[in-house]
């Protein structure tokens, strides 16, 4: 295991100490300034990885960073230090915005679960595509793009495509959020007619950005785990129609049933971690068998080991990507999990 996978365990009580999003703050930080000493590649064993072919990129492993952990693409190249074979930062939106007050982040630990209702904290998507103008990684980049809080559904479609249009020229892939619980009305935004709207709009500019640029780059949608079966069956439907070149699933989920009785179980906001596991997966099924022809799908939600992982790529998956689990086993679980099917 690596230094920092081993020096993990030994931190995590006292950054467990720590209010929640102080502590993220803090792990960031530390991880920068570890990777420009190199010392996050230090003891690091040297796992076989296999490069995957998928969205039309080439990513040197299955393994990405989920959206939300690095929202301003401040460390990128420190998360590729660190194994990671793709990042997808943001939510960003296209005016910076502060977020919603805090506290807005929880600790569930008897669950290894996080409640959050960060609602879209971010520098502007100008800010971070301004950085990853200069970036240096072998890393695949999404940039993960959604609405400012105060922006009407209606005029939703516009912060899209005010998103697309900025991270064109610096992303790998882009990644439509319209699952975050924490944005108010965002959500609906995955009704059938709402979305074939949105989504048509974008396809229309991804083709002329296509062309202004001289490279197609794949845009896909980032789905909830809290649909129902016929839900499900209508994105599908559209997502077929407009033919998406990916679809991510799932984003945090509303149900609290697996976390009943905790004192933090009526925090507003996003369950993410192990009790989203097994729905994440269900939902990568659904998808896959629905989906024709066959979108690549980023599966995520509630991946803690390698085992996992290997159970979502069997349900569909071509990619995994993890946030919570990090949380609570630090950067050996990269490792593992690439161990298992990297
Ligand atoms: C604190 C926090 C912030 C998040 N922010 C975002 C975000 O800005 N955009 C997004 O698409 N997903 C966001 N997510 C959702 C994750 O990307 C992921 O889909 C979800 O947490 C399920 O994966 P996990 O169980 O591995 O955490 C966030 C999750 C957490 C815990």
């Amino acid at each position: 295991m690596s230094l920092i996978a081993n020096l993990y365990p030994l931190m995590k009580p006292w950054l467990f100490r720590m209010d929640a999003e102080r502590a993220h703050e803090w792990t960031t930080r530390m991880m920068r300034i570890s990777h420009s000493l190199g010392l996050l590649t230090v003891g690091q064993e040297k796992i076989a990885v296999r490069p995957v072919e998928c969205l039309g990129l080439k990513f040197p492993n299955v393994l990405g960073l989920a959206a939300g952990m690095d929202k301003s693409a401040s460390a990128v190249e420190a998360w590729s230090a660190l194994g990671f074979g793709f990042v997808e930062v943001g939510t960003l939106t296209p005016r910076p915005q502060p977020g919603n007050p805090k506290p807005r982040l929880f600790r569930l630990p008897e669950h290894e679960a996080l409640i959050n209702r960060m609602g879209f904290n971010n520098p502007g998507i100008h800010s971070a595509v301004k950085r990853l103008r200069n970036r240096r990684t072998s890393a695949v980049v999404g940039v993960n793009i959604g609405k400012n809080f105060d922006t009407p559904n209606e005029g939703a479609v516009n912060d899209y495509l005010l998103g697309l249009k900025a991270a064109y020229p610096v992303a790998d892939y882009i990644a439509v959020n319209i699952s975050s619980p924490n944005t108010k009305g965002l959500r609906d935004l995955q009704a059938e007619d709402s979305i074939r709207s949105l989504l048509g709009a974008l396809k229309t500019e991804q083709a002329r950005l296509a062309s202004e640029h001289g490279k197609t780059k794949p845009v896909l949608v980032k789905i909830a785990p809290d649909l129902e079966e016929s839900q499900i069956e209508a994105l599908a439907r559209v997502f077929n129609e407009l033919a998406v070149d990916g679809v991510i699933a799932t984003n945090t989920t509303i149900n609290r049933a697996a976390v009943v009785g905790h004192p933090l179980e009526n925090e507003a906001g996003g369950l993410s971690g192990a009790p989203v596991t097994q729905r994440s997966t269900e939902v990568i099924r659904a998808f896959r068998s629905l989906l024709n022809p066959r979108p690549p799908i980023i599966g995520v939600g509630g991946i803690l080991s390698g085992q996992q992982a290997a159970d979502k790529l069997q349900a569909g998956a071509q990619l995994v990507q993890v946030y919570s689990g990090l949380v609570y086993r630090g950067p050996g679980l990269v490792q593992d999990i690439l161990q298992k099917v990297g």
